[in-house]
């Protein structure tokens, strides 16, 4: 009897002590709370969070269509090579789009890089003193009147021979150089990818049109 109340009476000490423990624990410990690193709901006094405008989420979405060099040319070349007017692709993703001459063709002849990591760019070679002479097979690509005017021209005024195949991008000097050959830009490694690097382009059809 006597070793049984002694147990009770411990355990009652015991439970009496967890109960003033946790007492004590669970009370507010702002000294503690100041420092904890667990992530905190920001005080009312921060600027709330902008709400934001209507059409955000695309601006902050990358411009742009994803699409292959070649393709992109062929789709300018299929649409009739406009100059200024918007003309029709459909991107990797499958969204209709649009790009234009200047700002989305254009840079696939005169920039580097385009075709396979650090590859030359087209101009390097095919550019306005190239125009009337043998060398790099007397064609221009810096312009749209140059790639127009084709290759192997006599001078500057003259036409040379059709690169664009007619309007039928499959037939062209253009795409067997680019993609059938894969010989341009002159040096390219065979393993190249095919239609060159993927690239952003335009923008889907219906936005900020
Ligand atoms: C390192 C110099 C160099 C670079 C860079 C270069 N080419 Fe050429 N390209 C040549 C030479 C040289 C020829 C003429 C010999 C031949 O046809 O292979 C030629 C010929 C061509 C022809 C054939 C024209 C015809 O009527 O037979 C096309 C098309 C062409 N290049 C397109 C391009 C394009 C597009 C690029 C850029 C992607 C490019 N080249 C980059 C040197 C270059």
């Amino acid at each position: 009897m006597r070793t049984r109340s002694i147990v009770v009476g411990l355990l009652l000490m015991l439970v009496a002590g967890l109960v003033v423990g946790c007492g004590i624990q669970g009370a507010p410990d702002f000294s503690r709370a100041e420092h904890t690193p667990i992530p905190r709901i920001p005080p009312a006094t921060l600027p709330p969070e902008p709400t934001p405008e209507p059409g955000a989420a695309e601006a902050a979405a990358p411009a742009g269509c994803r699409v292959y060099p070649a393709d992109l040319i062929g789709a300018w070349v299929a649409a009739g090579t406009p100059k200024d007017e918007p003309f029709p692709f459909t991107d990797l993703d499958g969204q209709q789009c649009q790009a234009t001459f200047e700002a989305d063709v254009l840079p696939l002849f005169t920039q580097s890089g385009v075709w396979y990591d650090g590859s030359p760019p087209c101009i390097a070679c095919h550019n306005a003193n190239m125009v009337g002479t043998q060398s790099n097979a007397g064609m221009s690509l810096e312009t749209y009147e140059d790639i127009l005017a084709g290759s192997y021209r006599a001078a500057p005024d003259a036409q040379g021979n059709d690169i664009l195949g007619g309007g039928n991008w499959e037939q062209s000097i253009l795409y067997e150089r680019l993609v059938v050959k894969k010989d341009m830009p002159l040096g390219r490694p065979a393993d190249s990818p095919d239609k060159g690097l993927e690239v952003l382009a335009g923008a889907p059809v219906g936005e900020g049109q």
